[in-house]
């Protein structure tokens, strides 16, 4: 538990408090995200994606480098994934969604790992078999948001583990124990998987490299909540030879409640992808919006969007268009427009938007199979890593 109530905590397997993300780049030792990355994405994408120009990603490890590399010839692989808990909620697509974009942009190779592995570790009351079944799953919602199968290859953990042990032991050999207990904040009576699977968790960062038998760039989107992770696995890399992993890191989509952000240990204040529709738009009608306590009030005074988690939704997903995105700031301060108004609004786009999502998803059930790591892909990688009769 944090000492004081509001105290930020971020690690992989915890969030709280206020977080104060200027303070966070400065404690990981990260870049923030200036106008310098920006214009070479707008060279690149042709424009600034929303959630670049909202800084919602807003910091980085090494991208001048992933450019560089990029102008010299040498295309990078994505790497992103999942600890499959339990449904996926609509903070975990942040990410996606910008991975969507950077492989669309750059016709990027997409390494997608879902952690069974992690997550029965974590989870006392979790069975192994539980964390697999969901992690096949979570793939659908993954596959449902339009990434390319010929350029997408999701492993998960346990089943797919003879591709990943030879790197994942090669890793481990270079992370001690005191070193994985600093940076994970583990104890003496957590059990040994859980200080083993960093390891694991690095090892995509090196599939490709393993694939093409040169180094290649790998550069992975994700919240700030990863970056211990690739703190560890940058350390690593250069002594089995291979390139340090590039981040780009986003922000947390906050719940729907008072502060804190979207978590599936708050079932009220979190959206899964699976929800069906009218219990979302329920969620979303309670939601925390920062208004006045009266409509009367709310049009003298107007509301604070700043701290409404509604106005967040519709910034991190539900309005790319950022005049229009301005005009329900605006409407909100001025007092034009009412908190039932503006929920009912997202509560359209948010039901609308999961009708179509779990549409698809049940659509891509027979295609799961051309997304997935292959035996033959699976084979080859793992007989690199043997000795050469
Ligand atoms: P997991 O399942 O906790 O989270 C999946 C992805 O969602 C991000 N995330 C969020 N992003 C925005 N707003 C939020 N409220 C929010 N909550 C979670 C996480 O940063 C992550 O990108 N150990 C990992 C699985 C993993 C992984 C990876 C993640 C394996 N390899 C490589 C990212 C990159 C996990 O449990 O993620």
């Amino acid at each position: 538990m944090p000492e004081k109530p509001d105290e930020m905590v971020v690690t992989p397997w915890r969030v709280e408090g206020e977080i104060d993300y200027e303070k966070l780049i400065r404690q990981f030792g990260t870049q923030p995200i200036g106008e310098e990355i920006l214009e070479k994405f707008r060279r690149y994408t042709g424009g600034l994606h929303y959630q670049l120009r909202r800084r919602i990603f807003f910091s980085h490890r090494d991208l001048d480098w992933i450019f560089r590399k990029l102008e010299e010839g040498e295309k990078f692989v994505l790497y992103t994934g999942r600890g499959p808990s339990g449904p996926v909620h609509l903070g975990h697509i942040v990410p996606w969604i910008f991975t969507k974009h950077l492989q669309d942009s750059f016709q990027a190779k997409l390494y997608f790992q879902l952690t069974d592995d992690e997550k029965y570790l974590y989870h006392e009351e979790f069975s192994l078999e539980f964390t697999t079944r969901t992690a096949y799953d979570n793939a659908l919602d993954l596959i449902a948001l339009g990434f390319k199968p010929e350029l997408t290859r999701i492993i998960v953990d346990a089943v797919h583990i003879e591709a990943l042990y030879h790197l994942a032991i090669k890793v481990a050999k270079h992370i001690t124990g005191s070193t994985i207990k600093a940076v994970f904040g583990l104890k003496d009576s957590d059990n040994i998987g859980l200080t083993f699977f960093p390891a694991v968790q690095a090892v995509p960062c090196f599939l490709e490299s393993v694939v093409q038998g040169r180094n290649v760039p790998c550069l992975i989107p994700a919240a700030i909540d990863q970056d211990p992770y690739w703190r560890v696995t940058r350390d690593v890399a250069p002594k089995l030879g291979f390139y340090k992993p590039a981040q780009i890191h986003s922000r947390f989509m906050p719940g729907l409640g008072r502060g804190g952000k979207m978590s599936a240990s708050q079932p009220e204040t979190c959206i899964f992808l699976t929800d069906p529709p009218g219990e979302a738009r329920r969620k979303i009608m309670n939601a925390f919006t920062g208004g006045q306590p009266t409509a009367e009030e709310q049009r003298r005074l107007g509301g604070n969007p700043e701290i409404c988690s509604v106005y967040q939704y519709y910034a991190f997903i539900f309005e790319e268009d950022d005049g229009k995105l301005r005009e329900i700031w605006e409407n909100c301060r001025s007092g034009a427009v009412l908190c039932g108004d503006c929920k009912l609004k997202l509560a359209d786009r948010v039901a609308g938007f999961l009708e179509r999502h779990q549409e698809k998803r049940e659509q891509m059930r027979d295609r799961l199979e051309e997304f997935l790591f292959s035996e033959e892909e699976r084979k080859l990688i793992w007989s690199r890593g043997l000795p050469k009769p």
